[in-house]
């Protein structure tokens, strides 16, 4: 099929923005997951100063890997899969530089104030009022240009793809600003709206939620552009995925209590919460396996392709995930993993799993073609990655497993008479040998980083400007 070239362009300026930023926000949110996991091994490493201690840098940690690594890259991909599945440019380049600018500025403002001390309290949403309205600017304005660019397309149908990014926009605006409906009472410090279970119940349906919009519905789009891109082979089937993604989209939303059960949120909601939890498995699994069988007939090319290797891991971390979710939402056994390292084991087994390993592999997609390249400067420095972060996962939630269950064990002992059997610190020192371990498989995931940081930066350098420019050019026919 010939290809014509149009006079107009893809917007990939931002585009490239957006992942050279993955890049650097991913170091830096991963490295300092090491620096707070080595904390846990090392208390002196909190330096005896409120800054650098381990309750204000955790929630830096998360906002750095969740909202600066993962958004960079939630950006950075939406805006080049939506130019190129609806074969035109952004609605506006203008609109779109400000969400870059917006979201750096937003990030920015979260390394200084959250070390400072300044938080709503409310995990993974504890930016004080003024970067949380920044925050819904940018946000209201992706939408805009996501959307915008959708109704100017020129393909008949919308990917599907562009249907998970675009509920992942519009369900993060919702639970965003409802979450964070609050009386300011001065320019750092403001009160949440709601108050007790009621507060709770509103937090986590905003937590549980931006793990299923923000860490899996974007992330899902992501898989169905460049999974069956990198594999060359079509999805294996289109209608799976318009039935999974209503049924993810219908189920996710009524999980949120199975993050506080035995609490004193109403029985009935805890149940209910259990239910629906259970129920994800189906369409949680419907993606993985979508995912997975668009690889029939193309196996092979695991042998030899990296970036394949990155996306179809990716894929069994997020089945493995959702698999362990749901069982943990089981009220029985959530007696047993709550509070415990199990709950960390599970969230970075599809933190590190399924959201990073999917957006490094999306990055190495992207950036030779960003950048008027045949592929990325070495791809045996992207196997030497891949095995990093392959171990560095593996080490972290075994490690994790170990000390969730140890730990959760530990604390329910009891002796003849009804007294505890162990004190917390004995579970605390049974925990030590884990936490050296997870320290170390984060070592190795980071290092990985740094491996990447390398390749992008030498397949930058060796750009070629008219290369680049016709990279952008919209080719009117032929695939997408
Ligand atoms: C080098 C990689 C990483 C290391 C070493 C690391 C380490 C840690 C540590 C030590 C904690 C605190 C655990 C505790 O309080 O006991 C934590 C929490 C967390 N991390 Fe990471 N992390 C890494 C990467 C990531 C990535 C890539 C993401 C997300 C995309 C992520 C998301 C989270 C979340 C959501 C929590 C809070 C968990 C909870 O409250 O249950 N981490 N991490
Ligand atoms: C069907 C899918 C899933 C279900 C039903 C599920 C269920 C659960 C449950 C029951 C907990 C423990 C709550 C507690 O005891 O406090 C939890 C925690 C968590 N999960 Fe999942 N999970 C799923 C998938 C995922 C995925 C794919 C990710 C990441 C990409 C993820 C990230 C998290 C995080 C960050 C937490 C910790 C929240 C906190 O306490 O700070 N989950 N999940």
């Amino acid at each position: 099929m010939s290809t014509a070239i149009s006079p107009t362009a893809y917007n990939y300026k931002v585009v490239r923005q957006f992942a050279i930023m993955t890049v650097v926000w991913g170091i830096l949110g991963m490295g300092l997951g090491v620096f707070i996991a080595s904390q846990l091994v090392w208390p002196e490493l909190n330096f005896g100063l409120p800054w650098t201690s381990f309750g204000r840098l955790r929630p830096l940690h998360t906002n750095l890997v969740i909202f600066a690594f993962g958004g960079c890259a939630l950006f950075a991909t939406s805006y080049y899969v939506v130019q190129r599945t609806c074969q035109t440019r952004l609605i506006s380049d203008s609109l779109a530089a400000f969400t870059f600018w917006g979201w750096q500025a937003v990030i920015v403002g979260a390394i200084i104030t959250l070390p400072l001390g300044y938080t709503t309290t409310k995990e993974y949403a504890e930016l004080e009022w003024p970067l949380a309205i920044l925050l819904a600017i940018v946000w209201i304005s992706y939408g805009l240009v996501f959307f915008g660019t959708i109704t100017k397309r020129n393909t008949k149908h919308i990917y599907v793809g562009n249907w998970f990014y675009g509920a992942f926009i519009v369900v993060t605006a919702m639970l965003h600003i409802v979450n964070h409906a609050s009386l300011p009472v001065s320019f750092f410090k403001s009160y949440s709206a709601y108050s007790g279970a009621t507060d709770a119940m509103i937090q986590w349906w905003y937590g549980h939620n931006a793990v299923g919009f923000f860490l899996t519905t974007g992330f899902l789009g992501m898989m169905y552009y460049f999974v069956p891109k990198q594999a060359e082979r079509p999805i294996y089937s289109y209608r799976l995925s318009i039935v999974h993604f209503w049924a993810l989209i219908t189920l996710y939303i009524w999980a949120g209590p199975h993050h506080l059960h035995y609490t004193a949120l109403p029985d009935w909601a805890q149940s209910l919460g259990m239910a629906m939890s259970i129920i994800l498995l189906a369409p949680s699994w419907g993606g993985m396996i979508n995912g997975m069988m668009t690889l029939s007939g193309a196996w092979h090319k695991l042998r030899t392709d990296p970036i394949l290797r990155f996306l179809v891991v990716s894929l069994a971390f997020y089945g493995m995930s959702t698999f362990e979710g749901p069982m943990m939402a089981i009220k029985t056994v959530n007696s047993l993993s709550h509070y415990t390292d199990w709950t960390i084991g599970h969230v970075h087994a599809g933190a590190l799993g399924w959201v990073a390993m999917i957006s490094i592999g999306a990055i190495y997609h992207m950036i030779p073609k960003l950048f008027g390249r045949a592929q990325m400067h070495s791809i045996g420095l992207i196997n030497t990655h891949f095995w990093l972060a392959t171990i560095g996962t593996v080490l972290y939630i075994a490690s994790m497993w170990v000390n969730g269950i140890t730990q959760g064990l530990m604390w329910r002992a009891i002796n003849d008479d009804g007294t505890l059997t162990y004190s917390f610190v004995e579970a605390l020192q049974a925990s030590h040998p884990g936490f050296i371990v997870r320290a170390l498989g984060g070592a190795f995931f980071a290092s990985g980083m740094l491996f990447m940081a390398y390749n992008v930066w030498r397949t930058v350098r060796a750009s070629n400007p008219v290369e680049a420019k016709a990279a952008e050019q919209i080719a009117v026919v032929g695939a997408h």
